[in-house]
């Protein structure tokens, strides 16, 4: 069974995700962190953000891979660990233009499918509902009020010591949001055959729990 979680930004899905793969003994693959890893290496090898052919070729002429490490992944440009790198609010900015580019999105698509192919996955992201897997067995849209992806975001940087404040990530977010809805490939949309799920007023533990009575009703 594969099982496709989408969503905004902040909505919950990495934490959830990754809960969900451990219950069911998935694997979990982050695709996000693919975007932010080309994000990131852009940045270090001073490839023009703006220059999608370029941003392209880096992606074509390096190595991406995740790790699992215990409960958690790491990932890879080529033989480097970035995991620690790739969090950061520029980084998540630049994630959000290299990921409105046609070539780059073909390619991340393409390795995509590749993770998942084995079955038995937990893939979380903007597009994997309605473009990388559409034919995933479960599929769940998270959102989340801006307020509440804000508060979150900030508790997670500021326990990781970045220096941010609630209004500044606000504005952030709306900004990733309108780039992510509005770009013309895989725009962040709700597969119509997925179910939505607003995380502003339920626990981690509380998602987890519905999308695996979700998993038990569909997948049986
Ligand atoms: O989930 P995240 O914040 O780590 O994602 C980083 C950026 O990558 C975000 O702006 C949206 C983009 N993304 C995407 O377009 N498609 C995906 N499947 C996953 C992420």
């Amino acid at each position: 069974m594969n099982i496709a979680i989408d969503g905004p930004a902040g909505a919950g899905k990495s934490t959830v995700a990754k809960l969900v793969a451990k219950q069911l003994g998935y694997l979990y693959i982050d695709t996000g962190s693919m975007y932010r890893a080309l994000a990131w290496a852009a940045f270090a090898h001073q490839v023009p953000i703006d220059d999608e052919k370029a941003v392209y070729e880096l992606l074509m002429k390096n190595r991406i891979t995740l790790q699992r490490d215990g409960e958690t992944q790491r990932i890879f440009w080529n033989d480097q660990d970035i995991t620690d790198s790739i969090r950061t609010p520029q980084v998540s900015q630049y994630a959000s233009v290299v990921a409105s580019y046609a070539l780059v999105r073909q390619q991340m698509l393409v390795l995509q499918r590749e993770m998942a192919k084995g079955g038995n996955v937990v893939m979380d992201g903007r597009d994997i509902g309605t473009h990388v897997l559409p034919e995933a067995d479960v599929k769940i849209f998270l959102t989340a009020s801006i307020r509440k992806r804000a508060e979150r975001r900030l508790q997670e940087l500021l326990q990781k010591g970045h220096q941010t404040d609630l209004a500044s990530l606000e504005a952030e977010i709306a900004e990733r949001d309108k780039r992510d809805m509005e770009r013309e490939v895989a725009p962040l949309r709700q597969a119509e055959d997925a179910v939505l799920i607003d995380t502003s007023e339920l626990t981690i533990p509380q998602v987890v729990d519905e999308i695996l009575q979700i998993c038990k009703q569909l997948g049986e």
